[in-house]
């Protein structure tokens, strides 16, 4: 099966988890989070190269970091920007300089979720060369919660269909041709956006959205930490619950 290629953004401030050293890397059980993710990445098979996006001020270590943990898939990091947008674009004309296939598969993923689960890169690798209309497939969970739209005083303005709703993830899988197009668009209009996904939206691109897992979770504050580690311990969360 045809390999992907990697873009890792990692250059946030992590402002919301707020600890003294960033969140790119905090240490989770003694390894940087960074390397966590990148180490997952590195283990799957269809996995190629990854290229680590990281605050021009934090390359140095991090290189240095990818030596020590032998992850020999993974490229000498390269600097990001102001949003994610910025450090993502930065990845992408990296790949776009050293490749001129449209057709290569170009995936982006957070550096703050760790927990890629097994096999979901395979998965998006099959859908997406399965059938040429589709131009990205991104993982996503259905909502639980009844979702209510709000106005600046915090009170309802009316309750959302939560049957369409779905709160996306990365990985995020694309050809590099239309991942391209996108950018180049945004940055032609001027569009930010969030995810790598909106931008191909934003050209009339097909996304199909496959189940993502509540384990692939986005460290954001420091209390996704203690959900981490519960993830990161026995994987009964992952086995079927008849034991009864
Ligand atoms: N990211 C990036 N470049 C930026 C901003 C974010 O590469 N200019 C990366 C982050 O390092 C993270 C991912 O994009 O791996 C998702 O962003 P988020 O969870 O928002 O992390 P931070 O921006 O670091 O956190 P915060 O928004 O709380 O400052
Ligand atoms: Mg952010």
């Amino acid at each position: 099966m045809k390999r992907v290629n990697v873009i890792v953004p990692a250059a946030g401030e992590g402002k919301r988890f707020g600890s003294s050293e960033k969140k790119t890397f905090f240490s989770i059980k003694g390894i940087p989070l960074i390397i966590h993710t990148l180490r997952r990445l590195a283990a799957d098979p269809l996995v190629d190269s990854i290229l680590p996006v990281v605050g021009q001020e934090d390359i140095k270590r991090l290189n240095e970091m990818i030596g020590t943990y032998g992850l020999e898939k993974v490229k000498k990091a390269i600097s990001g920007g102001v949003e994610r947008q910025d450090s993502v674009y930065n990845g992408l004309r990296f790949f776009l300089e050293n490749m001129d296939d449209p057709q290569e598969l170009i995936m982006i993923h957070d550096g703050a979720r760790p927990l890629i689960p097994d096999g979901l890169i395979a998965h998006m690798v099959r859908e997406l060369l399965n059938d040429p209309e589709i131009d990205g497939i991104i993982p996503g969970i259905r909502l639980t919660d009844t979702i209510k739209e709000t106005d600046d005083k915090g009170f309802i303005k009316r309750t959302l269909d939560r049957e369409s709703l779905i709160a996306v993830q990365t990985p995020q899988l694309f050809k590099l041709g239309i991942l391209e197009k996108a950018y180049r668009v945004a940055y032609e209009k001027g569009i930010y956006a969030t995810d790598d996904s909106s931008l191909v939206e934003q050209i009339g691109g097909r996304v199909k959205i496959i189940d993502g897992s509540v384990k692939n979770l986005k460290i954001t504050k420091k209390e996704d930490i203690g959900l981490l580690y519960l993830y990161m311990e026995g994987e009964i969360y992952d086995q079927d619950w008849d034991w009864f």
